[in-house]
């Protein structure tokens, strides 16, 4: 084990001043969780006394720690000494530039014990019987006490739309994307909030700079089609999206297990036909559906066709170009519910991309055509519709997960630019730029 002595200096400082500014009245609370073995043996040096409050108090029990917390409904009575050994934070157990474990658990005594608990103000110390010292806070205690688990849905703060959108569309500067990570993190949480946001007043006349704007977010994802793509309607690759048709509502990659999260899009020009004016070379409108608005009506209206669409399971592929077969991993419903909450996580629908309604499921083929058609039915109401003319200067990014897209036929060439990414890694950028070091910690550790 590391010596308190391998802690960095600029913790060490941090910790004295902070337990040095409390002498005198209850230690006030400092740092994240991961520092409190630090903050206990400094504590201890300079002579502060232990402080046991009435209201939290942890003893040792036969099976575990007894936790003692007033607040909140109790879900145990006590938190195994094995478990708790294993989740301690101290900069000997998790290493302090990685934030990754470091130590065997299974070198740990199976029935390892307490041979000392202490409460103070902060949380707990407890002096392990193999001579270890560990110190939990009261936040990590009480949350696992009343909670088993930590909620890690993503889905909080949804605003569910429809055509009316059009009067409220979620924007953000391409300066401030650009020039804060302020900026960043008001367009990760539109695109939380809402599924999709546009970068206004981004330059048209290099796409690289749409690019620039893009990786803002995170790393662009290469598939077999590229990375950042740049094209105008010449069927360049075997697909619909590289024409001039009409394309309904869809979501992109549902060939692959992990489609991208997001997507974008930028109209960089639209030159009519030969002989035809700009104003009335037609069509071209880009098309958004809030597909969790209508998964939500579909229950409602729907709750049969509803657990169909989630529960039988089907083929995706793409195979239009030579050599490249691609298919998820194991057969995906159109919606899959999050185990959990059995809300929806993720919309899948491509109707041209999806392969044969198999049988053998939990609903027949028949069955799942009625609640699909039900489904389609909703996907092209004029309320569930957002219309919107793309412009030059205007990048629209949208969470493929839940927005689908579409398009009407158009006339001309138009030249567009855009890129995948990742949800892992557009996720975690929001996650960074929206909260604090030990929220996004709690959120993806426990
Ligand atoms: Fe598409
Ligand atoms: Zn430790």
């Amino acid at each position: 084990m590391k010596s308190f002595r391998a802690l960095r200096p600029a913790l060490l400082k941090r910790e004295f001043l902070a337990a040095a500014s409390s002498r005198g009245s209850f230690p006030r609370r400092v740092g994240a969780s991961f520092t409190l073995c630090a903050t206990t043996t400094t504590r201890q040096r300079l002579n502060v006394r232990h402080y046991s409050s009435s209201q939290k108090t942890a003893s040792i029990g036969t099976d575990g720690l007894k936790v003692d917390v007033s607040e909140g409904v109790k879900k145990r009575e006590s938190l195994p000494y094995f478990w708790l050994r294993d989740n301690c934070r101290c900069a000997s157990c998790i290493n302090q530039d990685t934030r990754q474990r470091n130590f065997n658990t299974f070198a740990i005594p199976s029935d390892i014990k307490p041979s000392n608990v202490s409460s103070t103000a902060e949380g707990v110390s407890v002096q392990w019987s193999d001579g270890h010292q560990s110190q939990y806070d009261w936040d990590f205690l009480q949350f696992y006490v009343s909670s088993d688990k930590r909620d890690r849905s993503v889905t909080h703060d949804l605003h569910y739309w429809g055509a009316e959108i059009a009067e409220n569309q979620p924007t953000v500067p391409y300066n401030d994307v650009m020039s804060s990570e302020k900026g960043v993190a008001e367009l990760t949480a539109k695109i939380q909030k809402y599924g999709f946001s546009f970068i206004d007043s981004t330059p048209f006349s290099d796409p690289d700079l749409t690019r620039q704007v893009l990786e803002r977010i995170a790393f662009i994802r290469l598939t077999h089609y590229g990375g950042f793509y740049d094209f105008i309607p010449d069927l360049a690759m075997a697909d619909t999206a590289y024409t001039n048709l009409a394309l309904p509502a869809h979501t992109d990659n549902t060939y692959f297990t992990d489609p991208s999260g997001l997507q974008a899009f930028h109209l960089l020009s639209h030159t009519p036909p030969p002989g035809v004016s700009a104003e009335s070379a037609q069509g071209g409108a880009s098309l958004l559906v809030d597909s969790f608005n209508a998964a939500r009506i579909l229950k409602q209206e729907d709750p049969k066709a509803f657990e169909i669409l989630s529960k039988v399971r089907l083929p995706w592929h793409a195979s239009g170009n030579a050599g490249i077969t691609i298919t998820p991993d194991k057969l995906y419903p159109v919606l899959e519910l999050d185990e959990d909450s059995g809300e929806l996580h993720r919309a899948r629908w491509n109707n041209d991309d999806r392969g044969v309604v198999p049988f053998g499921e939990s609903f027949s083929p028949e069955e799942w055509y009625g609640a699909a058609r039900k489904w389609d039915e909703i996907l092209r109401r004029a309320e569930s519709e957002f219309w919107v003319q793309l412009t030059p200067g205007r990048v629209l990014v949208f969470d493929n997960w839940r927005v689908m897209h579409g398009r009407s036929a158009f006339e001309g060439i138009r030249r567009i630019c855009g890129a995948y990414l990742n949800r892992d890694d557009w996720i975690s950028r929001w996650r960074n730029t929206n909260f604090d070091r030990k929220k996004v910690l709690d959120s993806v550790i426990g």
